[in-house]
């Protein structure tokens, strides 16, 4: 049993066993309705709970899928209703759920926090989104660009606006999957220095490109985030939209990236904010794509922490 706490913590080769398996558990089900099981049930009499400090759309309801559809089931459980949110510590919240539940993956604020209850847990923790890094979006990311354009390695992925915690698992995963990388925004907001650091220490090539049409013009993916996070201060807003609107992903800016070049964003987005709608809803966007793809990256991740 393991727990999927970051990019950086696991092998490279469990990663890719799992996008191999996630690619695999899709076709298998073919278009069959979202309520019918797998053929096979490797979550059979498990029992997931599904941890959220913050809110959640495609978290919760792909995550809550993704069991039933393996033949388990869920517990969708909200920090604030449960004694966490009054004063019970994360260690011993861990020790408890661990023994009435086969996995736990919670969404919270600091990274300390998965940290925390996975030190404390005696089932597997899956971190689904802190302030510092989601990396089962990245996940479902890299299967969405491969079930496009084929293999990531060798490739670059542009980044612009925010460097925050997608940006940043983004990061983490180019070091583990072998392409390049573009971060594109202000300097206020850069990502962690010492993930660029590690990324080019790996070898792989990593800019920090502040003219964002500079940034795209050798871009095989463009991919861009909120311009404020659930962990940032609602007082942060107005300067964030200032410092991050030349980045905004948008017709005129796609025209200086290749022609083959696609677009992604975790969502919920923010229309006309980080992106607009022609980028959006036009041919390049696999945006939806890459939101179903969390259901399948999500079912092959739990079955790697249980080992099932
Ligand atoms: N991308 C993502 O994690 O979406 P939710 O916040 O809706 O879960
Ligand atoms: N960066 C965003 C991602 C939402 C899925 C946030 O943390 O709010």
């Amino acid at each position: 049993m393991s727990d999927f706490l970051d990019i950086a913590s696991t092998d490279a080769d469990a990663l890719r066993d799992m996008l191999a398996r996630a690619s695999a558990m899709k076709a298998a089900r073919g278009d069959r309705p979202k309520g019918t099981p797998d053929d096979e049930q490797p979550l059979a009499g498990r029992v997931v709970a599904l941890i959220f400090e913050k809110p959640s759309t495609r978290t919760r309801i792909s995550f809550d899928v993704g069991v039933r559809q393996m033949g388990g089931t869920t517990m969708v459980l909200s920090g604030a209703d449960m004694q966490l949110g009054h004063g019970e510590t994360i260690a011993d919240t861990a020790r408890v759920l661990s023994r009435y539940v086969d996995l736990i993956m919670i969404r919270t604020f600091g990274a300390d926090i998965v940290q925390e209850m996975a030190q404390a847990a005696s089932v597997p923790v899956i971190n689904g989104l802190t302030d510092s890094s989601h990396p089962c979006q990245i996940m479902a990311d890299v299967m969405t660009y491969e079930e496009h354009r084929g293999p990531i390695a060798g490739k670059r992925v542009a980044w612009m606006g925010d460097g925050n915690n997608v940006a940043q698992s983004f990061l983490q995963a180019a070091e583990r999957f072998g392409f390049d990388f573009t971060f594109s925004g202000p300097e206020q907001l850069d990502p962690d220095p010492s993930l660029m650091g590690a990324l080019r220490a790996s070898g792989r090539d990593m800019r920090v490109e502040r003219d964002p049409a500079r940034a795209v013009a050798d871009a095989d993916l463009v991919v861009t985030d909120t311009w404020v996070s659930m962990g940032d201060a609602e007082s942060s807003r107005q300067r964030r939209h200032n410092l991050l609107r030349p980045y905004q992903v948008n017709a005129a800016l796609m025209a200086n990236a290749p022609e083959d070049a696609i677009v992604m964003h975790c969502l919920p987005a923010h229309r006309g904010e980080e992106i607009s709608d022609d980028v959006m809803d036009g041919p390049r966007s696999v945006i939806f794509d890459e939101a179903e793809n969390r259901l399948h990256a999500q079912k092959a991740i739990m079955r790697w922490c249980l080992g099932v």
